[in-house]
């Protein structure tokens, strides 16, 4: 059974007599273990689609299973996921760590001593012990936005939702969340998670959703999408002078020399009989023309906004 099953979501607002739709199509599903980053411009409906996921707002149409229930049929199921959304609402300010733990603990349905243990087990993982009787508000940004987290994993979740977790940190902190991101997918929770910079989505995703304008315009594993958009174009540099009979050579294996290097757009065989041209020259680098995440995001959303 999968973590989550989102069906044909939609969600229209009315907001000062005009309609928006905010979702209009929206499938997925996650795994256990799974780590997925759902990417989208400004507006096109990612945390709509999360606080539906999360039973906090009613989708029009469509279905949400978590674990094979119904968030919104069966309010037990919120028991099994934890949500992080956009800014830190879901921490009481005046509030501690250790009592925002036990707080929201309780809520869930733990016993008290479950809730300390466990409290206590977050405090440490989460590097937050030192500041357990410091008041939310007197925390840093990223001690905040780590406390954060750590509530919504006080009952051990099967699904973690995070709207841009690392929003606002600063490197060290973008870094921790990372990690605890890495960690918490090995133990087995699913997660969902919506971000902005996407060397991180790259990094920690298993897979990719990119959804624009409330529809899903691609979804694959993230692996798989890089490769998709890889060419086979090959820039090679090497010390010393290419000669006119070295040039004439590459030509012939089908390279051609740029601004001192050699472009090879052919097979990664015949990348050999390119080498083998220029033998015994040191070598520099091989490179191969692999885009990153932000090129495929900005190539699919500006394709699908020109359709
Ligand atoms: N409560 C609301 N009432 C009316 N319209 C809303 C409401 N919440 C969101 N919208 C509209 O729904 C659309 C989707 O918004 P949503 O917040 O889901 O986008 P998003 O993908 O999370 O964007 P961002 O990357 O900026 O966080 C936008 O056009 C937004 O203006
Ligand atoms: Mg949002």
């Amino acid at each position: 059974m999968k973590a989550l099953e989102v069906d044909n979501l939609k969600k229209t607002y009315r907001y000062g007599g005009k309609l928006v739709e905010a979702v209009r199509s929206v499938s997925l599903t996650l795994a256990a273990g799974e780590v997925l980053a759902f990417l989208g411009p400004n507006g096109a409906g990612k945390t709509t689609t999360i606080k539906m996921i999360a039973g906090l707002i009613r989708p029009d149409a469509g279905r949400v299973r978590i674990a094979g229930l119904d968030p919104h049929g069966n309010p037990q199921t919120l028991r099994l996921v934890g949500a992080v959304l956009e800014g830190n609402r879901n921490l009481y300010w005046r509030l501690s760590p250790e009592e925002n733990l036990e707080y929201f603990g309780v809520l869930k349905g733990l016993n008290r001593a479950e809730v300390r243990r466990r409290g206590r087990v977050l405090l440490e993982r989460f590097d937050l012990l030192a500041k357990r009787r410091t008041r939310v508000q007197a925390l840093s940004r990223g001690m905040q936005q780590k406390l954060a987290i750590a509530v919504a994993l006080i009952h051990q979740p099967k699904l973690l939702l995070l709207d841009e977790p690392t929003l606002g940190l600063d490197v060290e902190a973008t870094q921790n969340v990372k990690a605890l991101v890495k960690a918490i997918a090995q133990e087995g929770c699913a997660i969902l998670l919506t971000t902005h910079q996407l060397n991180i989505a790259e990094e920690l995703s298993d897979r990719v959703a990119i959804i624009q304008k409330g529809e899903i315009i691609a979804s694959s594993p993230t692996r798989d999408l890089i490769r998709q958009f890889s060419g086979t174009a090959y820039t090679i540099e090497v010390e010393g002078e290419l000669n006119a009979s070295r040039v004439q050579a590459l030509s012939e294996v089908g390279a051609t020399v740029q601004a001192g290097k050699v472009i090879y757009t052919g097979s990664p065989e015949g990348l050999y009989l390119v080498l083998d041209v220029l033998n015994p020259l040191p070598l520099v680098q091989v490179k191969k023309d692999t885009p990153d995440l932000t090129e495929i995001f900005l190539k699919l959303v500006r394709e699908e906004s020109n359709a």
